[in-house]
């Protein structure tokens, strides 16, 4: 659109992961766009100020700098924040919400990625893949590899799954198409909601006391930091196992690592206090453990997707449509 500036505050590998040929020359025909220069970060607060002097819509990627005063204050055009992730609370503020920043999101474009890489770490945990795998790799020999602790199928077992979030519904939609039986925790959900979803709502404790896997799909937030901890871990029965795609947070990690070395639980992680996962870090020599590097929704779809979703909402803001995936002030409390 004539006059238009669109900032993309990401690196070149960042845009192109998420901007396709075609996705890219659709940017180009929303707007003029500004770019950082090659090597600069956009995680430095003076970079972004400079990349936002004349912009009217950021799109911005992990690792850019939030919209501080100081950055509002040289970025006086500025109308909207469009996200190619998910979780915008690192870059949105008080004070750019009060300048009348409008902020969008993609984190929609996520949720089937995530969901479906839950049940992947699901049925490999079930199905006892990673203990297989580290045993073959370490050199054990054929019959103990294939001493494994029993499988089981997911048909017919009872999954927890914490959050009917985006990804969470993604995911217990995927298991319940295979014949698991869901419990539901999450506040937000209601009786006709869990319903409609073919699930029951329980408590806390009950989920982990029924549940054989445990995926935890919940945002981060005051309620949900370290919600599972060793008195949470001790409920889970012998042989349970636990799919962390969602954020490190939300367990006490050093109670999972004791509970992991115990061997009486398996674990699928994503996600990690520290991240990059230190080369030395415990998990990692753990036979109960299957490890991934934070990739649960980088699938080339999700972020094709995410394009979409971006590309969409800029197009409709600047024709003062209303935008589908709108963040306000109010949706912080109960999104990650
Ligand atoms: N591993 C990855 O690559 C990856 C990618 C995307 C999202 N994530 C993470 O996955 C998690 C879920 O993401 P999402 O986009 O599905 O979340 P979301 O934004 O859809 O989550 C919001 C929902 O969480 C539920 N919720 C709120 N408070 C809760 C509570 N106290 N207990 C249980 N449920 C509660 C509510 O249903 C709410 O609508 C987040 O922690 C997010 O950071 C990870």
């Amino acid at each position: 659109m004539s006059g238009t500036v669109i900032a993309v505050a990401a690196p070149p590998e960042v845009r192109e992961l998420f901007f396709d040929q075609a996705g890219w020359a659709a940017l180009t025909r929303l707007g003029e766009v500004r770019l950082p220069p090659d090597g600069d970060d956009v995680g430095d607060e003076a970079v972004l100020t400079r990349l936002l002097t004349d912009a009217d819509v950021v799109v911005t990627g992990w690792g850019a700098a939030p919209l501080t005063p100081a950055v509002l204050a040289a970025a006086p055009r500025l109308r909207l924040l469009a996200h190619t992730g998910a979780s915008v609370k690192p870059f949105v503020t008080p004070e750019s919400f009060a300048r009348g920043v409008r902020v969008t999101q993609a984190g929609d474009a996520m949720a089937y990625a995530v969901g479906e890489q839950a049940l992947a770490l699901t049925l490999a945990l079930l199905h006892g893949l990673h203990r297989f795998d580290h045993a073959l790799r370490t050199g054990v020999d054929w019959a103990t590899a294939k001493a494994a602790p029993p499988r089981r199928e997911l048909r017919g077992a009872t999954v927890g799954v914490i959050g009917a979030s985006r990804t969470g519904r993604t995911y217990l939609g995927l298991v319940r198409a295979l014949g698991a039986r869901v419990l539901v925790v999450d506040p937000y959900l209601s009786a006709e909601g869990a319903g409609a979803l073919g699930v029951e709502r329980v408590t806390l404790d009950e989920l982990l006391a029924r549940s054989l896997v445990v995926s935890l799909h919940a945002p981060v937030l005051p309620e949900t930091t370290r919600m599972i901890g060793s008195r949470e871990l001790a409920l889970l029965a012998d042989g349970a196992l636990l799919v962390n795609t969602a954020r490190s947070a939300l367990v006490d990690e050093a109670a999972l690592l004791t509970a992991l070395r115990s061997g009486r639980i398996d674990a699928a992680l994503d996600v990690f206090d520290a991240e990059p996962l230190p080369v030395d870090h415990p998990f990692r020599g753990l036979p109960n453990v299957l490890l991934t590097p934070h990739e649960s929704a980088g699938t080339v779809q999700s972020r094709r997707r995410a394009a979409e979703i971006v590309l969409a909402e800029i197009d409709r803001f600047l024709r003062g449509e209303p935008l589908r995936h709108e963040v306000r002030p109010e949706h912080l409390d109960s999104t990650g």
